[in-house]
């Protein structure tokens, strides 16, 4: 930690000067959200106050589609991305063409998309959703059947938790599709009494052995709440680092899949942003409408 203080000190005195806002996602490495952050949580809850800030500055501690997801909802204020490669294997997964195309296919069924797809694919669909939303999100179209993009491990979660007939893509998380049944049950064997939570973006077969899937927020409600003795969190690592400290009656055992997109952000790259107002995210005005209104339309189902 001694390592880091410097630049939380420098980091902490040059976001009220610049009125900023730093936003870290739950993946984010411990030195930037115990150290930096202002706001950390899933991508809901970084979509919902990035639309609320009163900040002149936003910077993202994510990845690009939370940038873009901020800059849509914050089209006046300076969005910025300490690393602009900072991607997303979902996101790249899927093109505004692709969408267009599955419309003609399957007409009569609504697009939704994962938040985490760029503001071109969110410009081609009817609303957005997150891992903490999704079901909900799909629920309230009423429809018989819905596409729900990109993400295929995601989508299959989804339908088995409603009625309604749930359509695919083929995209894949990098970190939660590493995941197997087998590593589970070698963890299982190995630790007594181990609760095993998974993220939904984890393949169906992991889901299965898993005692709880959810969103990282849910995640971290479970350990909050149910208090488990032992716990095996199926998600990228950093997470489990992160919430460690405010569970200690929770033994946190985990393999460890680093996100390499989220760990580019680092401290020094957040200073220098700061200091420059550099990179920022801006998005095409010519999508920017129908990608900002897919993402309200989301933040409003369960208003
Ligand atoms: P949530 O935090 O919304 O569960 O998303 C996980 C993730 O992989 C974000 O990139
Ligand atoms: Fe994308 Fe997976 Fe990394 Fe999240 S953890 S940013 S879904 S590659």
């Amino acid at each position: 930690w001694q390592q880091h203080a410097p630049y939380i000190e420098r980091i902490n005195r040059l976001k009220k000067s610049r009125n900023a806002v730093i936003l870290a996602h739950n993946y984010q490495a411990p030195e930037i959200f115990h150290g930096v952050a202002d706001i950390v949580g899933d991508s809901l809850a970084l979509a919902k106050k990035a639309a609320e800030t009163e900040a002149d500055v936003i910077v993202m501690a994510g990845v690009h589609f939370m940038a873009e997801t901020a800059k849509l909802l914050n089209p006046g204020k300076i969005v910025l991305m300490p690393d602009m490669a900072a991607g997303c294997s979902l996101a790249e997964s899927i093109r505004p063409e692709d969408i267009r195309l599955l419309r003609e296919t399957y007409p009569d069924a609504p697009v939704v998309t994962y938040v985490n797809t760029s503001a071109a694919v969110k410009a081609e669909s009817d609303i957005c959703c997150t891992s903490g939303n999704a079901v909900e999100v799909v629920e309230s179209l009423g429809a018989e059947r819905v596409l729900c993009l990109p993400d295929e491990y995601l989508a299959k979660w989804v339908a088995t938790q409603t009625k309604v007939k749930i359509l695919s893509w083929a995209g894949h998380c990098e970190v939660h599709e590493r995941f197997t049944p087998d590593e589970i049950r070698r963890f299982r064997r190995a630790y007594d009494n181990l609760i095993v939570i998974a993220h939904p973006e984890c393949p169906p077969e992991v889901i299965a052995v898993a005692d709880f899937a959810g969103s990282t927020a849910k995640m971290i409600d479970y350990v909050r709440n149910e208090k488990p003795a032992r716990v095996l969190m199926i998600t990228e690592c950093s997470m489990s680092d992160n919430i460690a400290a405010a569970s200690p009656a929770t033994e946190i055992v985990r393999p460890c899949i680093m996100c390499p997109h989220m760990k580019k952000i680092t401290l020094p790259k957040i200073l220098t942003a700061l200091e420059t107002l550099e990179p920022r995210v801006e998005v095409d005005p010519a999508i920017a409408d129908r990608a900002r209104l897919a993402v309200e339309r989301m933040i409003a189902v369960g208003r």
